[in-house]
């Protein structure tokens, strides 16, 4: 038994997160936990909501609320959500938690203490109306290149010249259209990651599992041009944690928050701390996930997320962790390996929040129960490459997978068994040949399944698990009780107790990718305690329902999406959305 921390990239406060969000983070997080537990490994999952940033504050504005109520809210709304997925979170906790507020601050003040922070002029444009200096995405004028009217500060969008605030012919803010703006000197801290440059090389060489996605990233950021630049960790914002070097005032930093990436992985951290002190244990509860030299030493750490934010946590994150450890007294646990994912992709497409292209998870909820979803999202993850959700592949995976081969098998086993010997699992017979071989095919695929959640290469694990359930539906066609229940009702018996115990083993096999139907295999089976009874023997694990066991049908474990219903949604859905 090992002690395994998985973290799931923390979902963005503005907005209900679609289905792409889910299944580059949350969901394979999720199911991944799922599986460690159900090996008997000691799991932590934390997720939260990242809080901070202008696009917080903008979302709020045009709620009409104050930021901290909209961001109550929307975590309420997100929590609930993740619910419905059946987001196993020990924690879902909040960036903007009082937790997190000490904790960056108390590793800001570390890293200044080891001389890794440092303080640059520089100027920004500051809008009199708005009250706020604004980032350069927030100020729209004129292309000085093209002509467009509302290129942005950063980038002309029409002609893509990389702009400055500056260049901007008539610039305007983007959030009160005012064009009384000027250009104002502010201070901010930098983090001096390039100092770093060397430990870090060093520390990502050392991680040989790391898949290359992972690995070029961070390296290309690393090596190429000023890849590594300083980072400035604050910003001129009225929303986020105020800039204190550890509990004290930071000199020159008054009315300055850090910056949103700054303090969103190490909520990470903080979630776990808001999890111990919600659980009413003490600070050796978290510091026991977190630091090496207080019982971290021996923790696997993992964390999952899009590949835009593998920058973030294989060089910005680190540098804070390693930095604040500068003289060992706060030996930080590092991640050990992270699951990056690819893009999904709607019909072609790309999901997009803010022109609500896609499907969001609360309209997800509404049109199927989470694991329809669950099932597709993990079986098509973006893994080695993006991956495409169209309203027809989705029908088709979840019609042919979970309708026609495992629901299909529950319903025939448990109904015929209910028609010719009543509700128990049957005596008489034995089991012969074909018992022999589905166990020993199952027990082979069963191995390639542990073996591929222990690399977590998802996608091979679902085709695993589709092809061990398959096995059962070509074992009972063989075996086909239907006919020999006429002439040997023993060879009849032991078929129909073999596939009820293939239930059995499919509810404990299934759960991290549709717990709901795991559920309700168990409770039919009338073995709820089992869900987590991982097989250590296939065949021993084939034998666990004793003749006379009692059992009862359940209700249709996945009902078949018709052609109607798929061309509904797939118009629904463009219709609104455009
Ligand atoms: O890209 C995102 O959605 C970010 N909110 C992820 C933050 S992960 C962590 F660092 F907090
Ligand atoms: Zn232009």
């Amino acid at each position: 038994m090992a002690r395994i921390l998985v973290t799931s990239a923390l979902p963005y406060i503005n907005g209900i997160k679609h289905l792409g969000n889910l299944i580059g983070s949350m969901l394979p997080a999720d199911a991944y936990a799922r599986y460690c537990r159900a090996r008997g490994h000691e799991v932590l999952l934390i997720c939260a909501t990242d809080e901070h940033g202008t696009p917080a504050e903008l979302a709020a504005a045009k709620a009409g609320q104050p930021v901290a109520d909209y961001c109550a809210e929307m975590w309420a709304v997100q929590k609930r959500l993740g619910e419905g997925f059946r987001l196993s979170f020990d924690f879902f906790g909040r960036s903007s938690s009082a937790r997190n507020h000490q904790l960056t601050q108390h590793l800001a003040g570390r890293l200044a203490e080891a001389g890794l922070i440092e303080e640059r002029a520089e100027k920004q444009v500051y809008s009199q109306a708005d009250g706020r200096f604004l980032p350069d995405r927030y100020i729209e004028g004129t292309c000085p290149e093209c002509g467009y009217a509302r290129a942005r500060g950063d980038q002309c969008e029409n002609c893509t010249k990389q702009l400055d605030p500056t260049d901007l012919i008539e610039p305007r803010s983007v959030i009160s259209g005012s064009t009384d703006l000027e250009v104002r000197e502010t201070r901010h801290l930098y983090l001096k990651q390039s100092a770093m440059r060397e430990r870090l090389n060093a520390w990502i060489d050392a991680q040989a599992d790391w898949p290359l996605l992972t690995t070029s990233i961070a390296r290309k950021w690393l090596n190429e041009g000023d890849g590594l630049r300083d980072r400035g960790i604050t910003r001129d914002l009225d929303w986020g944690i105020p800039v204190r070097r550890g509990s004290e005032d930071w000199p020159g930093m008054a009315g300055k928050v850090f910056y949103v990436w700054f303090d969103a992985p190490i909520e990470y951290i903080a979630a776990t701390a808001e999890w111990a002190d919600a659980q009413g244990l003490g600070d050796e509860a978290w510091q026991r996930w977190w630091r090496e030299d207080l019982g971290a030493h021996d923790v696997r750490y993992v964390q999952f997320m899009a590949k835009d934010n593998v920058p973030f946590h294989t060089l910005s994150f680190p540098v804070t962790l390693m930095g604040a450890n500068f003289d060992g007294a706060e030996p930080w646990k590092l991640v050990d390996y992270i699951k990056g994912f690819n893009w999904l992709t709607y019909e072609g497409g790309k999901f997009s929040t803010s022109q609500g292209r896609g499907v969001f998870m609360d309209q997800a909820l509404d049109i199927l129960p989470s694991d329809y979803w669950r099932w597709w999202l993990l079986a098509n993850a973006p893994e080695g490459s993006d991956s495409d959700f169209t309203w027809a592949a989705f029908q088709g995976g979840v019609n042919k997978d979970l309708a026609d081969v495992l629901g299909n098998f529950v319903s025939r086993v448990t109904k015929f068994c209910r028609a010719k010997f009543g509700e128990a699992v049957p005596e008489g017979g034995e089991y012969g040949e074909a018992e022999a071989a589905v166990t020993a095919e199952i027990a082979r695929r069963t191995k390639a399944y542990e073996d591929h959640w222990e690399a977590m290469e998802i996608r091979k694990a679902a085709a695993e698990l589709r092809a061990i359930w398959a096995a059962g539906n070509e074992y009972l066609q063989a075996a086909a009780p239907w006919v020999t229940i006429k002439q040997d009702p023993g060879r009849a018996a032991a078929s129909i107790r073999m596939g009820l115990n293939l239930i059995r083993l499919y509810a404990i096999l299934s759960r991290p990718f549709v717990p709901d139907a795991s559920d309700a295999m168990l409770a039919a089976l009338g073995v709820e305690g089992d869900a987590e009874a991982w097989p250590g023997d296939i065949g021993e694990a084939l034998s666990a329902l004793p003749a006379g066991h009692g059992f009862t049908v359940p209700s249709n474990l996945f009902a078949k999406i018709s052609d109607d219903a798929r061309e509904e949604m797939e118009a629904r859905f463009a219709g609104e959305n455009g």
